[in-house]
């Protein structure tokens, strides 16, 4: 039994060799509560999104081409603006740690309900918007950081921020696109890596490491392994067939069985045939 993340749909000869392979494979991203809630990513959007603050003020040192913007000001010196796009997981975190550093938080998401839940969460330290086209632009004229966190399930990020938008922004100001494992929020952005993580288009600094998490390893592995073990414990007591029958969030992860391509989304992504998961285990599942 293989139980990680597999991200099969654009790996076409990653899952022909899983097919072969006879194994069961069961897809992190994709095991999914009754609540539709995804455990296993939960745990990396926390970790990306408190980290998008601290990657992001880095990038606004000067040394590092950034304004030269301290995040928190100073006592007499205004503190930096920051605006988070997308109050999801990653973005509620990103605010706490940049409302943490006492910089002027602003937040746009689309959700009415999220944004309710915001503003408790963060005791109405960060200014929640909702976010329009309008609002986005107004947003960036002054900020000093933008973070891109929204996600539209199953779809590639919307561009809310598009190349022309740039020029509206101060030379120096730094973008953070944790979003660009889905395409990036910005239509300049494109994936860096942990040694050459950002460069500039029109002035403004780019921060797009599609694996945000893997610079604190540690910290990942654990936050991870908090949410694995429960689902690894049921594998390893009783087996695959018994675990799925009790965990029906681990079945919903589950994506090639014996061959056979288990996920709908999977097999229409790579034009494979499809068998539900049922037929395959019968009655445990
Ligand atoms: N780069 C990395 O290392 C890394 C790590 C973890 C997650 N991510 C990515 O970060 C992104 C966010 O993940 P999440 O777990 O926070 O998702 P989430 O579903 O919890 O939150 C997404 C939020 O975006 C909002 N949204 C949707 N469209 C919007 C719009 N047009 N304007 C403003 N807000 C909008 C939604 O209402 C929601 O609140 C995803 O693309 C995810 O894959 C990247």
């Amino acid at each position: 039994v293989l139980f990680t993340y597999l991200h099969l749909a654009p790996a076409p000869e990653l899952t022909r060799a899983l097919i072969d392979s006879g194994a069961i494979c069961i897809a992190y991203e994709t095991v999914e509560t009754d609540d539709r809630r995804l455990p296993l990513l939960a745990p990396m959007s926390e970790v990306a999104g408190r980290l998008a603050p601290q990657m992001g003020a880095h990038a606004l040192e000067r040394p590092q081409g950034g304004r030269g913007m301290l995040l928190g000001g100073v006592a007499g010196v205004a503190p930096a603006k920051v605006v988070v796009l997308g109050g999801g997981i990653v973005g509620y975190n990103a605010a706490l740690i940049a409302v943490g550093m006492q910089a002027d938080v602003w937040i746009l998401d689309r959700s009415i309900d999220r944004m309710r839940e915001l503003d408790p969460m963060l005791d109405g330290r960060a200014t929640i918007v909702m976010s329009t086209t309008l609002e986005v632009e107004r947003a960036l004229e002054d900020a000093d950081l933008v973070i891109g966190a929204v996600l539209v399930p199953g779809a590639r990020a919307p561009k809310l921020v598009t190349r022309e938008m740039l020029g509206l922004m101060r030379p120096g100001a730094v973008l953070v696109d944790v979003a660009i494992d889905q395409g990036g929020c910005f239509e300049t952005s494109h994936p860096t890596t942990h040694s050459d993580p950002t460069y500039v288009v029109d002035g403004v600094v780019h921060y797009c490491v599609a694996n945000m998490p893997g610079a604190v390893p540690i910290s990942s592995t654990r936050a991870l392994t908090n949410a694995t073990l429960p689902y690894l414990e049921l594998l390893a007591d009783r087996g695959f067939e018994r675990a799925i029958g009790l965990a029906p969030a681990l079945a919903r992860g589950v994506s090639v069985v014996d061959g056979q391509v288990t996920s709908q989304p999977v097999a229409e992504a790579l034009g494979l045939p499809f068998v539900p998961l049922a037929e395959l285990v019968g009655e445990a599942a």
